[in-house]
């Protein structure tokens, strides 16, 4: 009878996420009624929001001290209770930080194949179609103009600057660290890659280096950040800019804040803030996987990947991810 090891959030944290906030025990191996599925959890994705869950409800409902730690990734069908689904089949579900799961089949989706496995997690998951939507369903890109984006060496902005490159425009990423901006415009299309953490707490001097990498001005900025950040790119912004509201990472991993205001340069720039979650474009889902192979197969899009093994790695790999150890998208294959 195989084990059902669990990662639990033992306490809810009010400032910097530690792994004193977890525990791993051992929980009923579950059974799946009618209509639902019993699967065990190959990869999941770590995802910078779910520290977010932790602070309140968002699209999702809060995670709470005592269940098993919230997490989305890819699962294999163990038993199915449904029609539409057999064992062996690879699904998009929410998985949890656990070996096993049961979940209604409406939950699921299947997820197709791919080689390698991972890449259904990072470009052709919600990252890559994060990327996707986001950038040209919100940010509207021309070719000729000028694309900035935050946390751009993550899952998410890594994928951001190369299809700002495909489309023609001229991408200008920001990072922390020498390393991650050297990777931008070495391996992943970048124009100019800006280090914030150079910077420490001088945010003029970082806004006039951003300022500099942009030329004429940023017409789309892709916000992963929000924060202090969102103000350095609002100097940054060309008239007329486009914002895409994509995340807010500065304000995930600490105590919660108050409302942010809107500052004054949106105004006197007559700029467009745009918010999405990229669900809103799951109709269009197969079309835009269909695109990103495509780039992937020719060699025009590259796939940054950072795989961790092992379940009981899950509360590292989502602290080290906050502290900003990832290059690409992070995952822990679990089986
Ligand atoms: N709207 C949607 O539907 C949707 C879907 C998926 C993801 N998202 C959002 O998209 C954003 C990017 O997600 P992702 O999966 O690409 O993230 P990721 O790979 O998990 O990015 C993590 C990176 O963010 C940077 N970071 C962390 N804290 C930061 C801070 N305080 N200030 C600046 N940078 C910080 C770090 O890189 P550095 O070393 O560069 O600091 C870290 O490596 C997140 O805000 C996420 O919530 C939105």
């Amino acid at each position: 009878m195989p084990t059902n090891r669990q990662i639990i959030l033992d306490t809810v944290p009010t400032d910097k996420l530690t792994p004193g906030h977890f525990r791993q025990s051992e929980g009923p191996m579950p059974s799946p009624a009618d209509g639902e599925l019993l699967l065990k959890t190959r990869i999941v994705s770590i995802d910078a929001a779910a520290r977010a869950w932790m602070q309140g409800p968002t699209y999702r409902p809060a995670v709470l001290a005592g269940d098993v730690m919230a997490g989305y990734g890819l699962a294999e069908v163990v038993e199915s209770r449904s029609p539409a689904f057999r064992p062996g089949d690879l699904v998009f579900v929410e998985t949890g930080w656990q070996d096993y799961s049961v979940q209604p089949a409406s939950a699921a989706t299947k997820a197709g194949s791919a080689e390698p496995l991972s890449h259904l997690i990072s470009i052709y998951g919600v990252a890559g179609l994060t990327a996707y939507f986001g950038l040209l369903e919100c940010g509207q890109p021309k070719a000729g103009e000028t694309v900035l984006v935050s946390a751009a060496a993550g899952a998410v902005g890594s994928i951001v600057g190369q299809i700002a490159k495909i489309k023609g425009c001229r991408a200008v990423g920001i990072a922390g660290g020498a390393d991650k901006c050297a990777i931008l415009t070495d391996e992943l299309s970048y124009d100019a890659a800006v280090d914030y953490k150079a910077f420490g707490e001088d945010l003029r001097s970082l806004g006039r280096a951003v300022a500099e990498a942009c030329g004429g001005g940023a017409n789309v900025y892709f916000d992963n950040v929000g924060g202090s950040m969102f103000d350095v790119a609002m100097f940054c912004m060309a008239n007329q800019g486009r914002v895409v509201c994509c995340g807010s990472l500065a304000s995930y991993d600490g105590p919660r804040r108050g409302v942010m205001t809107v500052p004054g340069l949106v105004v006197v720039k007559r700029l467009t803030l745009k918010g999405f979650i990229v669900t809103d474009y799951y109709g269009g889902r197969d079309a835009a996987v269909a695109e990103l192979k495509g780039w992937v197969e020719s060699g025009q899009l590259k796939v940054r990947e950072d795989v961790i093994d092992g379940l009981e790695n899950l509360p590292d790999a989502l602290i080290g991810l906050l502290a900003g150890g990832n290059i690409g998208k992070r995952m822990v294959k679990v089986a």
